[in-house]
């Protein structure tokens, strides 16, 4: 027996620590949702909202609508927040109170995963606000050309047969290079080795946060150098850039800040900044592969769920034809195309309403005590979210909200006139797909140009349908994220455009 005394010498200790830790929780005084907060059992809860979280999230909402409630995560506590005026409250508190990048600091580890610097200095973020967004019009032609290229040959569909393609590898594929067309140009945008690290950069953080998350704060650090994703796809994607980087640090050093045909993207733009900051290449290839993080599976999990829904109601590709057709003989592939196509628009945001990239939004870390402005107290430390998939699922905002519902923000903008109130990229309390407020989504104006001109593109030159048994691939709830179905499949045939 002796030597079964240290082992539960430990576990009383744990328990006891365990519990203090509890009696002193000051989320106590916040309802839970799921299961309970009592040590150990709330272990338990965790792994049941793992797998349940959508359910749990509705639950919560309809007992606390208007207020807040707390969810279990597998490391921690999430307190959610619900309602048009804690949505407001969440957007308008500055950020020495509840903090947007202090919460994704803290849940993608940044600091040891990708490290400091992208965190206290994100200047790609008004890189993307101003620059990006002011080049759509001059920039979407280019995406367009790569589009019609890389959707063939990932969708390499005949017009006498059914083809079975696997969409979202396809679509990252695509979007991949689509995305870095104007990342880092011609013709890096096409070096297959590159786009696959571009592509998993995003699991090698998710992996490398899950690793570090493990250990406590002060061995963080060193776990986070020892066993990092993240810094080895990095090395290997920077050979792949270093020809366009020294080519423009040419140019630089010989013409200055302007030169005719000095670049216009993604790569320019970094690299006019990181001149007065670090100018090393590892820096530079490190910011287009965090832009890279926040770009690619945002937008092709979001056309893959739009791609799943139009395979499964493909009475509406006439409609989406009808509308496109003269739009784009009159205007063109451009982005003025693009703005006219309310039915289209409309699809995108109706898909991204049913499904969305996850189940809460408004991600905020709380960075001081902060009493909201019905007198919930939120303690400093904590993680406070919105509950964006329940409120595009409450009845009492969107009528029968568990139908897919293609046409039903194009009808809205006809009732409202010109209606620019329910485009995909606008915001409110009621559609917080992108988040809402100064720290919305900078990227969804080129997003939104480049997903309708994939969409379009694919709805001119194919049919599509379901393939197997005629159900729409499966979402899958894993904690607060919605993954479109991984394997999903759908049947394409080429079809003659006419546009
Ligand atoms: C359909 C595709 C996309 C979706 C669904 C999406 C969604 C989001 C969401 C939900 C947020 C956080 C807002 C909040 O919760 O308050 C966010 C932030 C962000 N997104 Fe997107 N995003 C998409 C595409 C893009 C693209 C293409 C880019 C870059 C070109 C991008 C760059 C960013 C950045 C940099 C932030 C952080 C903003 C900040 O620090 O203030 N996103 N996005
Ligand atoms: C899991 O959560 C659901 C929904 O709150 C609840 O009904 C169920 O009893 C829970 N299951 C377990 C094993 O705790
Ligand atoms: C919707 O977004 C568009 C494009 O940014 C903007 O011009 C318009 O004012 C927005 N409408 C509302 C009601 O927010």
């Amino acid at each position: 027996m002796a030597d079964v005394s240290p082992f539960w010498a430990a576990v009383a200790v744990v328990g006891v620590v365990y519990l203090i830790k509890w009696r002193t929780n000051p989320l106590n005084s916040i309802p839970t949702v799921g299961g309970s907060s009592l040590p150990f059992l709330s272990f338990f809860s965790a792994i049941n909202f793992t797998l349940n979280s959508k359910r749990m999230i509705m639950e919560g909402y309809k007992k606390y609508y208007g207020s807040v409630f707390k969810v279990p995560l597998l490391d921690q506590w999430i307190v959610v927040v619900s309602g048009p005026k804690m949505i407001d409250e969440l957007r308008r508190r500055p950020d020495d109170e509840l903090s947007f990048s202090e919460s994704v600091a803290d849940s993608m580890q940044i600091r040891y995963t990708l490290g400091a610097d992208t965190e206290d200095d994100p200047y790609h973020v008004d890189i993307i606000k101003e620059k990006l967004t002011r080049s759509v019009p001059a920039i979407l032609p280019e995406v367009i050309d790569e589009l019609t290229l890389a959707v063939p040959q990932h969708i390499p569909a005949k017009t006498d047969e059914w083809l079975e393609v696997p969409v979202m590898t396809a679509m990252q594929q695509i979007i991949a290079r689509a995305s870095n067309r104007v990342f880092v140009g011609l013709p890096v945008c096409r070096d297959q080795e590159y786009l696959d690290l571009s592509i998993s950069f995003t699991i090698d953080i998710v992996k490398d946060k899950t690793i570090v998350k493990f250990f406590p704060e002060f061995m963080r650090s060193f776990i986070g150098r020892i066993s990092s994703n993240v810094q080895s796809t990095l090395y290997k994607a920077i050979p792949h850039l270093k020809v366009a980087i020294d080519a423009r640090r040419e140019m630089m050093e010989k013409y200055g800040d302007d030169w005719t045909d000095k670049p216009n993207d993604l790569l320019q733009w970094i690299m006019d900044i990181a001149r007065e900051r670090d100018f090393s290449d590892e820096a530079i290839a490190r910011r287009i592969m965090l832009v890279c993080f926040a770009a690619i599976h945002t937008s092709s999990n979001t056309v893959t769920h739009a791609i799943y829904h139009l395979a499964e109601h493909p009475e509406c590709l006439q409609p989406l034809r009808e509308e496109m057709e003269p739009i784009l003989k009159e205007e063109g592939w451009t982005k003025n195309a693009m703005g006219k196509m309310w039915k289209l628009d409309s699809f995108l945001r109706e898909s991204q309403r049913y499904n969305g990239i996850g189940l809460t939004s408004l991600g905020r870390k709380a960075m001081k005590d902060v009493t909201l402005h019905d007198g919930t107290f939120i303690p400093r430390g904590s993680f406070v979210v919105a509950a964006a998939d329940a409120t595009h699922h409450d009845d009492s905002v969107y009528a029968t909200p568990d139908v897919f519902d293609p046409f039903r923000f194009s009808h809205m903008r006809e009732q409202d006139g010109e209606g620019t109130k329910h485009q995909f990229v606008n915001t409110s309390v009621d559609y917080i797909a992108f988040g809402h407020g100064k720290h919305a989504c900078p990227g969804r104006f080129f997003a939104a140009n480049e997903l309708k001109s994939l969409l379009a593109f694919i709805i001119l030159n194919y049919d599509l349908k379901l393939g197997g048994d005629g159900e729409r691939p499966r979402n899958i709830y894993w904690g607060l994220n919605v993954i479109p179905a991984p394997k999903g499949k759908v049947l394409f045939r080429k079809r003659e455009a006419s546009v």
